[in-house]
């Protein structure tokens, strides 16, 4: 007899995280009480093949991406249907309240807000929006993001070219909010830093997001800063980035100083949101906490330097935490943080 299949499963997805010069990919799946990790791995590629965000030489991704899906990956992705991240550097993002809109208004007040703050067309820009909160008061917090289309294009093109279902795209930040929701309990306000290679990405949040913003500070200035400063090769470079960072060593003399204007562009952001936070919100609770996340906060001392500089406790978050690894390989002490944005991105798949 034909099986006819009355009982529709939807497909599951996995998430794929396109940063500057690496690829990160994670499915989980719902299991009892725990999700369980079905595959994840990471790829790097040429960071000349995306310019300013858009995927310029998509055979170059390809090469690595291709392999990684196939057989690269830990433990094996199950599905073709993908979820993925798109940096907030190229977005235009914000995060407004609307008064005594209603409902039906909603996109029509989007589209003012987005002529207002945009700089670009609106032939140009896919926008959209989602509603983080609803207060009695008649007030709408929404999260709008207005993506140029030459990026959305170029990941859409990259994934059909793969033979990849795209189920969803969503601003990195989201994903980082939910990967560290899912394992960090508490209601109270905190600071959320993706350091990524290029820049660092920036949220108050709570349940949702409060504010963003973004400061040029990555992982890979560090790395330039150290070759400079020990006078280095690159990877000599990124070998003592991993090991000593900025923590006691031999060097911590020469590099403190030497790596402390890159991190106060991180402090000085973290202060100014700080500042805003407080003068918006009187009537709310202060933000006691920095969580940093991205291949960058693994960066030993980074800790206790932002702590100093912001006079705030911050700490890093393992977004694999509450999800079951085994029987798979765990990944790399050093590497667990690298992977919050796909983590975040493959929790969707509980949602649904
Ligand atoms: N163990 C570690 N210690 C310090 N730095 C690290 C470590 N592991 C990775 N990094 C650095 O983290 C950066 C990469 O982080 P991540 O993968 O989050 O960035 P990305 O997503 O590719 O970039 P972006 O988000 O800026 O597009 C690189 O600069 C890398 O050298
Ligand atoms: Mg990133």
């Amino acid at each position: 007899m034909k099986h006819v299949p009355l009982f529709y499963k939807q497909k599951p997805i996995f998430g794929i995280d396109i940063g500057h010069s690496t690829v990160k990919v994670v499915q989980v799946a719902q299991h009892k009480k725990q999700p369980q990790t079905i595959g994840y791995g990471y790829a790097e590629f040429d960071p000349d093949a995306i310019e300013d965000g858009v995927i310029v030489d998509p055979d170059a991704v390809k090469k690595s991406l291709r392999p990684l899906l196939e057989n690269v990956v830990i433990g094996e992705l199950t599905t073709d249907r993908v979820v993925a991240s798109i940096p907030m550097v190229y977005i235009y993002s914000r995060i407004v309240e609307l008064e005594g809109v209603e409902e039906a208004d909603l996109s029509e007040a989007i589209e003012l807000e987005a002529q207002q703050y945009v700089p670009l067309d609106s032939e140009e820009i896919y926008l959209d929006y989602m509603v983080l909160e609803r207060t009695e008061e008649a007030k709408t917090r929404i999260f709008m993001v207005a993506a140029p289309k030459t990026i959305v294009d170029s990941y859409m093109a990259l994934f059909t070219d793969l033979s990849l279902e795209v189920y969803g795209m969503e601003p990195s930040l989201l994903s980082i909010i939910r990967a560290i929701n899912y394992t960090n309990e508490g209601e109270t306000p905190k600071i959320a830093i993706d350091f990524g290679s290029q820049s660092s990405d920036l949220a108050i949040y709570d349940q949702s997001l409060r504010l963003t913003s973004t400061a040029s500070a990555g992982g890979d200035h560090i790395t330039e800063c150290i070759m400079e400063t020990l006078q280095v090769d690159r990877e000599e470079a990124q070998r003592i980035k991993t090991r000593y960072g900025i923590s006691k060593s031999e060097w911590q003399e020469q590099l403190a100083p030497a790596l402390t204007p890159i991190l106060t562009t991180l402090a000085n952001e973290v202060q100014k949101m700080l500042r805003y936070h407080h003068e918006r919100n009187d009537t709310e609770a202060d933000i006691e906490q920095v969580v940093i996340v991205g291949g960058g906060a693994n960066l030993p001392g980074l800790d206790n330097f932002i702590s100093r500089l912001t006079g705030i406790p911050v700490s890093t978050s393992d977004p694999w935490e509450n999800l079951n690894v085994k029987p798979l390989q765990p990944p790399h002490r050093l590497e667990t943080t690298l992977y919050t944005t796909a983590v975040g991105l493959a929790l969707r798949e509980l949602e649904r």
